[in-house]
């Protein structure tokens, strides 16, 4: 049997170079393009035949992305792809996970159908895991949930003098105190009230204990930055130092990033789960690590 085969999808390349460097395995093109008529072309440039094919496909604006991953695995099978494995570094849909108004659609578990229906596995880093306990309750598939925490943890143990950690919300709770604890520093918990896409407040308890440290405020994801430039807000008209800004995924709608640098923030810093300006913590080590352990497990 050949051995696996590393394929990137339009905007995943850099990623999965270094994914297919740190496995050893070996890595192709995926050519996608564009009709004239907006329909999509896919040509897999590699040789599928009876091994793995691990793509690569970083699922943020995943609207304009389905398609093309449904195309290339579909095709990747037809080839004589053995199993053909996703890896998302940042996994779409995760946060509609429940009916909030009626009438709603459960996007979380449409995603995971159609995703589930492509691939015969999936490695993800950090999905946002709230109301569902684990992937499984959604995803058809094994998978393999990585976690940024312990790079987080590093990267803010070497780059920050006296960090206090602020968690922006009660669901980051559980996830911020463990990167406390591994860059052994203290932390805060904020209580977050979400009124709309970009109306969000939150509270900010009582700083001053903190007045002689560098305020890190950590989340998952960072779409709108609403959550950030609002925390920013609190902290800097309590007199406390500009604070870092660190978020796993640097999602950054529209001009999120630069509104979040205009908040009087001393640094944005992101994994390079989803390609930005401010990734300055490499992710392909646990990613290759996780692919690596779910190719062995799953027959
Ligand atoms: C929410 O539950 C997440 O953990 C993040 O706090 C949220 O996605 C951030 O969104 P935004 O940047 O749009 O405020």
């Amino acid at each position: 049997m050949n051995s696996p085969i590393v394929l990137p999808l339009p905007g995943s390349e850099v990623l999965a170079g270094r994914v297919a460097a740190r496995t050893g395995f070996a890595s192709g093109v995926i050519l996608v393009r564009r009709f004239p008529d907006g329909e999509t072309y896919v040509r897999v440039e590699a040789d599928c035949t009876s091994r793995d094919v691990v793509l690569v496909d970083t699922l943020h604006l995943p609207d304009d992305k389905l398609l093309p991953l449904a195309f290339a695995a579909d095709a990747a099978r037809d080839l004589g792809a053995r199993r053909v494995v996703l890896v998302a570094p940042y996994l779409a849909y995760m946060r509609q996970d429940r009916r909030f108004q009626a009438g709603e659609a459960v996007t979380s578990r449409t995603f995971a159908r159609i995703v589930s229906s492509l691939v015969n596995g999936l490695v993800t880093l950090d999905p946002h895991l709230h109301r569902y306990a684990s992937l499984d309750e959604i995803y058809g598939v094994p998978s393999r949930v990585l976690h940024a925490a312990p790079l987080l943890a590093d990267w803010i143990r070497e780059h920050v003098d006296k960090p206090v950690l602020v968690g922006p919300d009660e669901e980051s709770a559980q996830w911020v105190a463990d990167v406390a604890l591994r860059a052994g520093v203290p932390h805060v918990v904020l209580r977050k009230t979400r009124r709309g896409d970009r109306d969000v407040e939150v509270s900010v308890p009582d700083v001053d204990r903190w007045r002689d440290r560098t305020p890190v405020l950590v989340d998952d994801i960072i779409s709108t930055a609403r959550t950030m430039i609002e925390t920013v807000g609190h902290l800097r008209r309590s007199g406390i130092a500009p604070p870092v800004c660190v978020g796993v995924h640097a999602v950054f709608a529209g001009d999120a990033y630069t509104a979040l640098q205009a908040a009087g923030v001393a640094d944005i810093v992101t994994t390079d789960a989803i390609g930005h300006a401010s990734n300055r913590i490499p992710v392909d080590g646990v990613l290759a690590d996780g692919l690596v352990d779910l190719l062995r497990g799953v027959t």
